[in-house]
């Protein structure tokens, strides 16, 4: 949701000639200064910043340090060290501007930000993932008067989140003006009451803001259809009391175009307010259709139309580039995922940024939006539970009523794997049922519309959480084998699946005999032995820690019962952070389907074969083996009856899925040459295959994902560079050192190749190849041109590519 135009808020556009909208919210991300360190005196308007970093937002710290052994942070946090630092911006404001109210809106700033005006303090916000709002019209200056906003962030104090967080301003922050009669902070909510394939009605409960003496005011909202042609409109005329006046307007709409996550339509409801007959506000609010139910037996239901949730859980940041928020990675990250059958969204473990939200509504997604990853009980000596008390209330209401505009949102988490779930030793601890009752009524005075859940790791009835009686799904994490046992258990319940799997995977490691399963650690509690030395996990499905399971596992289990409505695996990426089995110099974690810098993993096609209507036959692992070694190929296939496996011409067999198979595997002994995979159906070919055995490294291959891009100083083109031989079969264990140059008008954000265990820094232009591939993430700058990225390597021959910035 987003405010847009406000007619005579023209200084705006004065103050922030790049921004070429007339709009009351203004991006505010550029011209800041930036130090790391504390300095007390930072907050004075007078303070010399001038040796001070000039930087544009958003901004993560950690991102640009170098990995760490000794990093308070640990390896949970990604080696990356927090620490203390400081913002500066100057802004001028036109003396037109008096007139108005002004406030500043930050996104996300990690952590405890304290933010000061013109030397005032403003508060502290210890949430590092919450969306706040200050009012700085009392502080202002006009005309020729500098304005001084200073913010200092503090993630010092170690660890205090998992898993790695991010340090800074990491999410926009935009400066809203408004007048004196307007739409309120999030002062708009929209639901659809009542929907059905013929008529739906969507109702907005809006909340104006008075800091006048005005009396009355119209409220006109016109109903814009997906192509920007109205279709209703609804105007009310208001008597304004005291400081908030509250009204609804409802339309009702024939045929609506319903929104579902394989078509996410999306109507635009534009409110305007007048006074005087004149536009003081205007107020856009995404508003999608649909009706949706959990059912006891059959599970979730969309638009009447059953669907199982395939969601996965997401960690905030975006590999290389840390948490610092930037759309275009984002949406990657969900093309990606949605490539792969992807249907769902857990904004693990904590409230997501607003662009997520946004890309979910337009891609359709099922999103689960949750809170909390600790209550009162620490998970970690310095994490939230030290601000429960005093800010866990306001919090959770800001984040209802930041997102429950969003049409992906389908259910609230009020928390992850809390420890309140357990009554104590002597089962006299009844804590977690009195917070999950007031934590529920905080989000059922804001939202009745969706279900709320918690993610438990205690999946028995004994949980003190359940016992609440305050939520409307049963969430299990893990405790995929006793799925089974749900209606028995917990009679009459609603069930999903909050989190499953965790397999662990190396992409392109692959660990022999492929059909046992390594459990790693063998104990959630215990260090892992036996595993490998150079900290990889198998590729194969045949690697998981212990309180999960491998993809297929868990699947097949998902698959048998209706009851489950669905699952959010941990996790689509691999994030930062977390590298279960192993501690440093391993950072970043092993449970992705996607690797860190974006490339898939075997099971994606797992997934991609069961989940979307594409053909698909994905054979694996590579062709370079030794002479006579027994290596085991596996295929994931669909829209086939069987698979022929050749090699070097030589038929080793049709195999087909039985029962209730994901996959089929040969073990076949290894000759150099051409593996070839024919998949069937009813005896005509519908794919073929085929990996050969590749040669030594000889050059390299640029690919990007975009050749065009956005000359605005935030688009991205993730260029992956694959290491291939003469033939331009990619080398699989190629590990050549690439560098990466830039010239034009772009710049490298970070480069990456997926590996869990490489210390180089995100920002370096050299990088390792890993298992044949690399990637480096051009970004644009504010100027339009062309940008030429080259890359080159000893011995190899070099590529270069070219983007356009427009
Ligand atoms: C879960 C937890 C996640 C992550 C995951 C790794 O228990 O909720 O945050 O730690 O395990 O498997």
């Amino acid at each position: 949701m987003k405010r847009l135009l406000l007619l005579f808020s023209g200084w705006l556009l004065t103050l922030f000639a790049t921004q070429a909208q007339s709009s009351n919210t203004s991006n505010f991300n550029n011209d800041w200064k930036f130090f790391l360190g504390d300095n007390a005196a930072a907050s004075a308007v007078d303070f010399n910043d001038i040796s001070w970093r000039a930087l544009r937002l958003p901004h993560d710290w950690s991102i640009e340090m170098p990995f760490d052994s000794t990093s308070p942070t640990g390896v949970g946090g990604g080696a990356l060290r927090g620490g203390i630092g400081w913002y500066r911006k100057t802004f001028f404001l036109p003396d037109a501007a008096k007139q108005q109210h002004t406030f500043i809106d930050f996104d996300g700033v990690y952590m405890n930000a304290e933010v000061f005006i013109n030397g005032h303090s403003l508060g502290i916000r210890p949430n590092g993932y919450i969306s706040f709002r200050y009012d700085l019209t009392p502080y202002l200056k006009y005309g020729k008067e500098k304005n001084l906003i200073a913010v200092k962030v503090n993630n010092l104090q170690q660890p205090n989140s998992r898993w790695y967080s991010g340090s800074g301003i990491y999410r926009n922050v935009w400066l809203v003006s408004a007048n004196d009669v307007s739409v309120d902070h999030w002062g708009i909510f929209a639901t659809t009451p009542l929907v059905s394939e013929k008529q739906a009605t969507v109702k907005l409960e809006i909340q104006l803001a008075n800091r006048s003496k005005h009396q009355s005011a119209v409220v006109q909202t016109v109903l814009y259809d997906a192509a920007s042609r109205p279709k209703q409109t609804q105007s009310s005329a208001v008597l304004l009391d005291g400081r908030q006046t509250k009204l609804s307007q409802q339309f009702v709409l024939s045929d609506p175009h319903l929104w579902s996550d394989k078509d996410p339509y999306l109507y635009k409801a534009v409110t305007q307010v007048l006074v005087n007959n004149k536009i003081v506000d205007e107020y856009t609010t995404t508003v999608g259709i649909r009706y949706f139910r959990f059912d006891t037996d059959k599970g979730f239901f969309l638009n009447g139309k059953p669907l199982k949730i395939i969601g996965v859980c997401q960690h905030h940041d975006l590999g290389c580039l840390g948490a610092a928020i930037n759309t275009r990675a984002l949406e990657r990250q969900l093309e990606i995922l949605k490539g792969m059958g992807i249907n769902g969204i857990r904004t693990s473990h904590n409230p997501p940024a607003l662009e997520l939200l946004d890309l979910c509504d337009k891609m359709g997604f099922i999103v689960m939006d949750e809170a909390f990853d600790m209550w009162k009980k620490s998970k970690n000596q310095y994490d939230y539970h030290l601000a429960w008390d005093e800010w866990h209330k306001k919090d959770l209401e800001d984040q209802l009523l930041r997102d429950r505009n969003h049409p992906s949102v389908f259910i609230w988490s009020i928390g992850n794997e809390i420890s309140e779930q357990w009554a104590g030793k002597e089962g006299k601890d009844t804590s977690g049922r009195t917070i999950a009752r007031e934590l529920a009524a905080i989000v059922r005075s804001l939202d009745t519309t969706r279900p709320l859940t918690a993610a438990f790791n205690n999946p028995w009835p004994s949980n003190e959480i359940y016992r609440s009686g305050a939520l409307d799904l049963v969430g299990f994490n893990y405790s995929h084998k006793t799925y089974k046992d749900f209606p028995k258990n917990f009679p009459r319940q609603k069930m999903i699946a909050t989190e499953s799997v965790s397999a662990l995977q190396t992409r392109g490691h692959y660990d022999m005999p492929s059909d046992s399963i390594r459990r790693w650690p063998a104990r959630w509690d215990k260090p892992v032995e036996n595993a490998n030395a150079d900290l990889t996990c198998s590729a194969y499905e045949n690697c998981s820690a212990p309180w999960g399971s491998t993809h297929e596992e868990t699947i097949k289990e998902l698959l048998k019962y209706d009851f489950v409505s669905g699952m959010y695996v941990w996790t689509g990426f691999d994030y930062l952070g977390e590298p279960t089995p192993y501690l440093f110099p391993a950072r970043s974690s092993y449970f992705g389907i996607v690797d860190l810098a974006g490339f898939p993993k075997d099971a994606y096609y797992l997934y991609q074969s069961l989940f979307t209507d594409k053909d698909v036959l994905h054979v694996f692992p590579h062709w370079n083996w030794n002479p006579g070694q027994m290596v085991d190929v596996w295929a994931y296939y669909n829209h086939a009856d069987e698979v022929e496996l050749f090699l070097n011409g030589e038929s080793l067999g049709s195999k087909k899925k039985t029962g209730d198979e994901l996959h089929v595997w040969w073990r076949v002994p290894y000759k150099k040459g051409t593996l070839k995979a024919v998949s069937k159906k009813n005896g005509q070919v519908v794919l073929t295959k085929e990996i050969k055995t590749a040669g030594t490294p000889a050059r390299i291959l640029l690919t990007a994902d975009r050749s065009t891009i956005k000359a605005d100083g935030d688009d991205l083109s993730f260029v992956a560079a694959t290491i291939v031989d003469a033939e331009g079969n990619m080398v699989p264990d190629a590990n050549n050192l690439v560098h990466f140059s830039i010239e034009g008008e772009g710049m490298v954000a970070g480069t990456d190749n997926g590996h869990q265990t490489d210390l180089t820094s995100f920002q370096s232009l050299d990088r390792k190849a890993f298992n044949g591939l690399c990637l480096a993430v051009i970004r644009s700058k504010q100027k339009a041109g062309t940008i030429k990225l080259s890359a080159t390597s000893t011995g190899l021959r070099n590529a270069e590519i070219t983007v356009v910035s427009k």
